[in-house]
Formats: C-alpha cells, sequence, structure tokens
C-alpha cells in the first residue's frame, strides 16, 4: 500500500511548497461510507477518472472504519389486518437476485465466521478490510487519512470546482501516548504538523461531479447546499427547516471483545463515565444472546453456544449506544465552523467523548455482570490490528444518520413511498426508480428528545425503491448524494441507513457519476430525462436489480 501511495504522488504537481494539485479526479467521491466503496467500485469498472478520499486507513464506513463488519439485512414481515395476508419482506430481500451481487460475493469470501443472530454473514473487521476490500480497490485511487477543509463554488454557486483537503502521514517516530478520536479529530483537520502528524494540503480541481460519501454530510455543508439534520421536520415531507436540529438518532463507538478460556485481570478503566452518568441494560436479553448477537469469530456451531476465544463485536441499545447528546452541532454552530475556517465536520466533540466513556463504561459493566461461569473472561481487544486503533474502540462512531440533501426541487423520499399494505408487494415505483433496497424503520432514540407521533407510529415497510431524485441537491447541480445524506426524510433514513442497501446505492451513484462525466452533462437532474434515464437504468442493472422479484414476477418488469 505504501507503493501505491508514493506512485499517486508522482501524478501530483506542487504550485507551492505546501499545496498540491490534483487536476484529474474528474469524478470525487469524499468520504469512505459503505456507499462511497460501491460508488468507487462501479466508477472505476466504468473506467471513470475516479478518485475517493478516505478519512481513515480503512476505506468502507459501517462495514469497517465504523466496526461493524456484521450487515443488517431485512428480517420483518407485512400483514394485513383485513385478510391476514402476509409477505415476507427478509426472505424476499434474501433472494439471490434480489441481492446486489457484488455485495453477496464479498461476503462469500470470509462467510459466517462468528454464527452471529443478527446476520446472515459476520466476520472479523480487520479481515473484512484487508482481505475482502483491499483486494477490490486494487486499482482504484483512495487517499487515505484525508479530510475535506475547504469548497469552491463557480461564480454562479452552483457547481463546486475545487475542493481542499487535508491528508496525514503518521510520523515514524511518534511514540506519544494513545488519542481517543475526541483528542484527535482537531489535529485530522488542522494544516498544521502536529506531534503525531506531518499534513499535505491537497487541492482537487478540473472536477466535473462529486459523490457526496462522508459520514456527516460534510460536503453538503462546505458547499452551502441545503440540508436537514435530525428532526429538523414538522411533519413528514417538510423541507422547511423549523424543527429541533439537536435531536435524532444515538450513535455509538463498537468495540471488539474476547472471551477467555479463564478470568484474566485487565488494566482498570481509564476513563471516566459519561457526564450525566450512564444506564446500562441487558434489555431483557440473557447475557449470552447479547454475545452472540454480533459475534464475529467463533468454534461453536451454532449462535447460542458460548465458546473460548469467541471474538464479538458490541453494538448494544442498552450498552454502548450513546443516547443523551446530539452527534451533529447546530446548524449556526456548523456555519460558523465553515465560515470563520474553522472546520472540523460540524460534529460536537463533548458528545463524541463522551460516546466513548459510554463504549469503556459498557465493557466494564458487562465483564462484571456476566454469569459466574463467564465473570472476568470477556477483555476489550486493544491490538491495532483487531479494531486498527490503540485504544481498541472504532476508528469511527457508528451512525444511524447524517445530515440529509433537499432534493432537485425540494424531493425527499417520504414514508408513504416505502410503506403500505402487504398486498401491495412493494414501495411506490417512482418514473426515476434506479435501485432497491428493504429493512424495517429502525429508530434508536434520544433520551431527552421529544419525537413526534408521526414518528413513532407503525409503518409496514415494504420492500422499497431509490430515485436519483434521491441522489440529488436542490442548490448544486454537479453533487451526487448517497447512503445517508440522501434527499429523504429521516424517517425513510431510519429504513435506507444499513449496510446492503448503503452498498446498493453507491453503486448506483458510481454509474450515475460516470454516465455524467462521460456524456459531460452539467447537472444530474438533466439524467431525469427519459432518454438519459433508460439508459443509465440499463447500465445500473449491470451492478445492481433494478426491480424486485416477488414470487418469480419482476416489479417492475423493465
Ligand atoms: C481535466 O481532467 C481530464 C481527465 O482526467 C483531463 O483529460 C484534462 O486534461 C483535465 N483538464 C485540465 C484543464 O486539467
Ligand atoms: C387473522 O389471524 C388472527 C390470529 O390468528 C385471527 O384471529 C383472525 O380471525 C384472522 N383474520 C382473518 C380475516 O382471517
Ligand atoms: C491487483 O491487481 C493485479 C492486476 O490485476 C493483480 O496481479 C494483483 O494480484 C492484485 N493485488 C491484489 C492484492 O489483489
Ligand atoms: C448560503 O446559502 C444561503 C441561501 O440558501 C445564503 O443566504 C447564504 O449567504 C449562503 N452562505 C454562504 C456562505 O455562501
Ligand atoms: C411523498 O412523496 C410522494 C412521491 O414523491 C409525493 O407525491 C407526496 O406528495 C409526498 N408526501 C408528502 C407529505 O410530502
Ligand atoms: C435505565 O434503563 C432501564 C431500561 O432501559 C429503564 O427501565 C430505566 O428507567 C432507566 N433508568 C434511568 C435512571 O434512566
Ligand atoms: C477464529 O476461530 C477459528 C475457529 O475457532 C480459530 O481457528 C481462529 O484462530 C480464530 N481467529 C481469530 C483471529 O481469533
Ligand atoms: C471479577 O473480578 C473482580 C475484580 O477483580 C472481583 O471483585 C470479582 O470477585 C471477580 N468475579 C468473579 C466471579 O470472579
Ligand atoms: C430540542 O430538544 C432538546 C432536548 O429534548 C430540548 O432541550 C430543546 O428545547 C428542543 N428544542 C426545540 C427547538 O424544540
Ligand atoms: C407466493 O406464492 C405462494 C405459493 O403460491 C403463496 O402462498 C404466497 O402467498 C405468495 N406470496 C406473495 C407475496 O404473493
Amino acid at each position: 500500500m505504501l507503493a501505491f501511495i508514493s506512485i499517486l504522488f508522482i501524478t501530483i504537481h506542487s504550485i507551492s511548497s505546501s499545496i498540491h494539485t490534483i487536476d484529474d479526479c474528474q469524478l470525487l467521491i469524499v468520504g469512505g461510507t459503505t456507499s462511497a466503496l460501491g460508488a468507487v467500485l462501479s466508477a472505476s469498472k466504468l473506467n471513470t477518472h475516479v478518485c475517493l478520499l478516505e478519512p481513515t486507513d480503512w476505506v468502507g464506513g459501517q462495514l469497517t472504519a465504523e466496526l461493524l463488519s456484521a450487515p443488517d439485512f431485512a428480517f420483518h414481515t407485512v400483514t394485513d389486518k383485513d385478510t391476514n395476508f402476509t409477505l415476507n419482506v427478509g426472505s424476499i430481500d434474501q433472494q439471490l437476485n434480489n441481492q446486489n451481487p457484488l455485495f453477496s460475493e464479498m461476503l462469500n469470501v470470509l462467510g459466517d465466521t462468528g454464527r452471529c443472530w443478527v446476520s446472515p454473514k459476520c466476520s472479523i473487521p480487520e479481515l473484512f478490510h484487508s482481505q475482502v476490500i483491499l483486494p477490490l480497490l486494487n486499482k482504484t485511487r483512495i487517499f487515505y487519512n484525508t479530510v475535506i477543509k475547504h469548497i469552491k463554488k463557480d461564480v454562479n454557486g452552483r457547481r463546486i470546482i475545487q475542493i481542499d483537503a487535508i491528508q496525514r502521514t503518521l510520523r515514524q517516530s511518534s511514540s506519544e501516548r494513545c488519542r481517543f478520536l475526541s483528542e484527535e479529530l482537531p489535529d485530522w483537520y488542522s494544516e498544521k504538523d502536529s506531534t503525531w502528524f506531518t499534513k499535505t494540503q491537497l487541492s482537487f480541481t478540473n472536477i466535473s461531479f462529486v459523490i457526496e460519501g462522508t459520514s456527516w454530510g460534510e460536503v453538503l455543508v462546505l458547499s452551502n447546499a441545503s440540508y436537514l439534520q435530525g428532526l429538523m421536520e414538522k411533519f413528514d415531507g417538510d423541507t422547511s427547516g423549523i424543527g429541533n436540529s439537536t435531536c435524532g438518532q444515538s450513535f455509538t463507538f463498537d468495540f471488539l471483545e474476547q472471551l477467555q478460556e479463564k478470568p484474566i485481570d485487565e488494566p482498570p478503566n481509564q476513563l471516566p463515565p459519561p457526564v450525566g452518568g450512564a444506564n446500562y441494560s441487558f434489555l431483557n436479553l440473557p447475557w449470552e444472546r447479547i454475545w452472540t448477537y454480533r459475534r464475529v469469530n467463533t468454534s461453536a456451531l451454532d449462535s447460542y453456544t458460548v465458546a473460548v476465544n469467541d471474538l464479538t463485536i458490541q453494538n448494544w441499545g442498552g450498552g454502548n449506544d450513546y443516547r443523551r447528546e446530539f452527534f451533529f452541532l447546530s446548524p449556526s454552530d456548523t456555519e460558523h465552523q465553515r465560515d470563520t475556517n474553522q472546520w472540523q465536520g460540524g460534529v460536537n466533540l463533548d458528545a463524541i467523548q463522551n460516546a466513548e466513556r459510554q463504549a469503556y463504561g459498557y465493557h466494564y459493566w458487562y465483564r462484571q455482570n456476566a454469569p459466574t461461569k463467564w465473570a472476568n473472561r470477556t477483555v476489550l481487544v486493544r491490538s491495532v490490528s483487531a479494531a486498527g486503533t490503540c485504544h481498541g474502540l472504532a476508528k469511527m462512531p457508528y451512525l444511524r444518520e447524517a445530515r440529509r440533501s433537499i432534493g432537485f426541487e425540494n424531493f425527499l423520499m417520504n414514508i408513504t413511498t416505502i410503506s403500505g399494505h402487504a398486498r401491495d408487494l412493494h414501495g411506490h415505483i417512482f418514473y426515476d426508480h434506479l435501485c432497491i433496497g428493504a429493512y424495517d424503520a429502525d429508530i434508536h432514540s434520544m433520551i431527552q428528545c421529544t419525537y413526534p407521533s408521526y414518528m413513532t407510529q407503525y409503518y409496514p415497510i415494504l420492500p422499497y425503491y431509490i430515485p436519483l431524485r434521491a441522489m440529488t441537491n436542490r442548490d448544486i447541480d454537479n453533487l451526487i448524494v448517497v447512503g445517508k445524506t440522501m434527499a429523504q426524510t429521516f424517517l425513510v433514513n431510519s429504513a435506507t441507513r444499513l449496510h446492503p442497501v448503503e452498498f446498493s446505492i453507491g453503486q448506483t451513484a458510481g454509474v450515475v457519476g460516470s454516465y455524467a462525466v462521460e456524456n459531460k452533462l452539467t447537472s444530474v437532474s438533466e439524467m431525469l430525462k427519459e432518454e438519459h434515464l433508460k439508459r443509465v437504468q440499463t447500465l445500473v442493472r449491470q451492478f445492481t436489480p433494478t426491480s424486485w422479484t416477488i414470487n418469480g414476477t419482476r416489479y417492475p418488469d423493465d
């Protein structure tokens, strides 16, 4: 990988001693989420000049850097009360012809080494990174350890023409103490060299199209594009931005634990409890069921048996979910950070720090509250080769939402388009439908927040479709938004935020971006014209299904 990075630098022209200009990334994917990964793989297959900027050294977002190589698939059923007709959304979703083939292939490389019960395939995060994802990125251009700092638009303010970024290199000589993300993040966004890192400023110019593939919606903010955040909606499909932008879903620092043969001492918890205290709970499940929930390696043959040397990912609603503070700063504080050139992602560092404490505290609580047989036998895996960090927590927090785009002509994908009667079989077929997805609406609520009643109602979620308009922004013509940053309501995001859906959206966006570059389009919305749309749909089909197959029939049959 080092050799690969140095090859990249040869193509970079120095215009000053410290800023490198890169002018051959026509399609620039900012961020390395699961969607961004899907996008870079389809775009590079179509031979587009594509580059990806990844904030850490693992691409894949929730699959890798957020430490959740236990992907969530739909498992729910929907039943009509009047007739009892039942649609098994989970089994429809798991049919091979409804799956993204590359995603299935990726999961098959390591298989289900954990016999977990949340997912058909759970495997060790580091192996998923090194043995599944890295080989696929072989011929792509990835700028690792790179965050964005500034975006420049054209005179009309509708096109992104330049993105400035900061790439950090770990000093070999650095033997400083281990830092948590809450301590390290400001350093990532500073142009200045530090005790830990040397920095290179990168300036991407000659950009045709940009894919917003960050976990936090940073491109939306830095390009001053319209977005919604958290509960900023009075009702479903509302774009007013009036609501509560400091409330949304909880977020989580995942970590790995291993079961030892005998009780073993651990260093005491070095972190204090989160401000306001923590309230850990098994949520009525036995200790063993939480252990096997997202287990990633075992010698056991089923998902009930706990075995020595088991490796497990902890991502537990009653445990490391941090529910007290919202991850994102308010829009005004966020804009202040941007407008004073102090950009650091627009995120709440206090919340990040408290979430780290919540996670560490949960590890010790779970260990102390084990049945006698397992008491003091679970250890936090702190090795860099497991979670990829010195402290053992994931490189990045696992987020359930980002800032969300407001799409072309105020488009927002809303709940009525993905829910309905079981007898309807599927969600609304948008004229500009591109790919498909399925999952139940799943909101992890925050403690002090009040959720509008329409958000807490039950919605029967059907197998649904993602339209091109959900990948647009009303203000920026050359921006494609993917995954959690899509033009969708808070509720819809709660049902699209899962790994396989995000990957399919990403693969689709890679096609959309490549098509736009190749055909020299001026805006993403131009692709809504039928001549383009039909061709894009055909191209997308090479990568991921565009229709649902239910009982042998394709919906729609195009
Ligand atoms: C822009 O990028 C394209 C494709 O990488 C390249 O052919 C072209 O020369 C570049 N233009 C400028 C002005 O750098
Ligand atoms: C639906 O199932 C329930 C429970 O099995 C039953 O009580 C009810 O009569 C059924 N309704 C119809 C319309 O069949
Ligand atoms: C990368 O691709 C080249 C050429 O296709 C291949 O020879 C090499 O084995 C690949 N490397 C990895 C790590 O897959
Ligand atoms: C951002 O856009 C709004 C309109 O949506 C405009 O009023 C404001 O001046 C813009 N801010 C910047 C920094 O461009
Ligand atoms: C939901 O979306 C559909 C399809 O785009 C649209 O017709 C409808 O007006 C939207 N509903 C709300 C409440 O915005
Ligand atoms: C702690 O969590 C449990 C289970 O979720 C809940 O019943 C209880 O009310 C909570 N206690 C406090 C003090 O928040
Ligand atoms: C995973 O489990 C298998 C089967 O027990 C074992 O051979 C292997 O060493 C384990 N790997 C790790 C990294 O723990
Ligand atoms: C687990 O370790 C703690 C701290 O060393 C000790 O107080 C406790 O008795 C141990 N529990 C068991 C069941 O061994
Ligand atoms: C948003 O929610 C927080 C937490 O519940 C509350 O303190 C605040 O007053 C709410 N703000 C608005 C504008 O409703
Ligand atoms: C699919 O076909 C089976 C057998 O004919 C039937 O029982 C089931 O209700 C059908 N499911 C749907 C969703 O139409």
